[in-house]
């Protein structure tokens, strides 16, 4: 089987990534990603496995490689290893990762390297239990913590870590040393993320300064990142065996070089994280020829993309970072 040549957009960039978030709820409620004010009723996912396979059939067909799941909390669907199966059944796909707040992934790591799932970024903002619990709005730490060693033994890797720098007090001076840790005694790779706005009002912390502080005490060399294709850029520490990495949306964007596309848990296709939905899948999907449907809508989205976040027109902050999979 001849797969198509690579897709570019009209800026020339590279388009090879597809976020599916496949739903929108989520145990945990972080203040930058959540609504503080919370619909009362649980919104039911839209997507049945099968519609989530014949989006991302679609994608590779048309050229796309690199499949994320995200939500949401996307092990909240008991069919995840179903929907990974079944998407590890696609010829051409290379790339097939989750983003997940970890809270269940130490049941369900080894079922899902099993299904073919490759690997796992997992979100932890902090070592401190109470910090923790009170960022995410009541998580255990203790539970993430268990879900990153059964991704580690799972062989899901690499595993990324991602911290959003929410609040300068989420991350004062004493919480480093045990990422620090981390990455000197795992090959974890933490990732140290500008909060970008939402409608909840977060703190902002620039990455530079996590760099500033670690470059004091340790030597910091820039290393070409672990096995991905996202905007991190990461450093080894005093020769760690993971990395410490930065995520600068606030301070250096990255539109520039910026690969992907993002489906959202309520089916619209946005070709801008900060941007407009393009259209909706779900018409498609219901259609008579889902996989040509999706895939001219994917296409029409591609030629959609704006340079840059600062060309589209939502106002100050997303209102839906657990819809649209971050
Ligand atoms: P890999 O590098 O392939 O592992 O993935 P990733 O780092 O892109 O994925 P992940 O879901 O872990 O996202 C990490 C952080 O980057 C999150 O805060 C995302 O919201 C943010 N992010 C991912 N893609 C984009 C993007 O296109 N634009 C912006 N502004 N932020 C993004
Ligand atoms: N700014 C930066 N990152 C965010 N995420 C969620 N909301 C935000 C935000 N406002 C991250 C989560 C998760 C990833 C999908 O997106 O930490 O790891
Ligand atoms: Fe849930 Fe992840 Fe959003 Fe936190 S960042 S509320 S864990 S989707």
């Amino acid at each position: 089987m001849s797969f198509p040549v690579p897709l570019t957009d009209s800026l020339g960039r590279r388009i090879d990534y597809l976020r599916i978030s496949v739903t929108e709820r989520c145990d945990l409620r972080c203040a930058y990603c959540y609504p503080q004010r919370d619909s009362d009723s649980i919104p039911s996912d839209t997507f049945s496995a099968t519609d989530v396979v014949t989006i991302a059939g679609a994608a590779v067909e048309l050229g796309l490689r690199r499949i994320r799941l995200t939500g949401g909390e996307p092990l909240l669907r008991g069919d995840l290893e179903d929907i990974v199966e079944r998407l590890r059944g696609i010829p051409g796909l290379q790339d097939l990762a989750l983003t997940t707040n970890g809270q269940m992934l130490a049941g369900r790591a080894a079922a899902l390297a099993n299904a073919g799932l490759m690997r796992v970024n997992i979100s932890l903002d902090s070592f401190d239990p109470d910090v923790y619990a009170a960022i995410t709005g009541g998580g255990d730490l203790a539970a993430v913590r268990r879900g990153l060693d059964a991704a580690l033994a799972a062989g899901l890797a690499p595993v990324k870590v991602n911290v959003v720098l929410s609040s300068p007090a989420a991350l004062d001076r004493a919480a480093l040393p045990a990422f620090v840790e981390l990455v000197q005694r795992q090959p974890v790779h933490v990732r140290f993320i500008e909060a970008m706005p939402t409608c909840s009002h977060v703190g902002y912390l620039p990455a530079q300064s996590v760099l500033d502080a670690l470059s004091s005490r340790y030597d910091l060399r820039p290393v070409v990142g672990p096995e991905g294709a996202g905007p991190a850029r990461y450093y080894q520490l005093d020769g760690s065996v993971g990395t410490i990495g930065v995520i600068t949306p606030i301070s250096e964007p990255f539109c520039a070089q910026c690969n992907r596309l993002r489906v959202s848990a309520r089916g619209e296709l946005r070709p801008c994280l900060f941007g407009p939905a393009e259209s909706s899948l779900l018409p498609a999907l219901r259609g008579r020829d889902p996989t040509g449907d999706v895939l001219h809508l994917l296409e029409q989205a591609i030629a959609a993309k704006p340079r840059r976040y600062g060309d589209v027109a939502e106002p100050s902050g997303i209102s839906s970072m657990h819809v649209i999979g971050g």
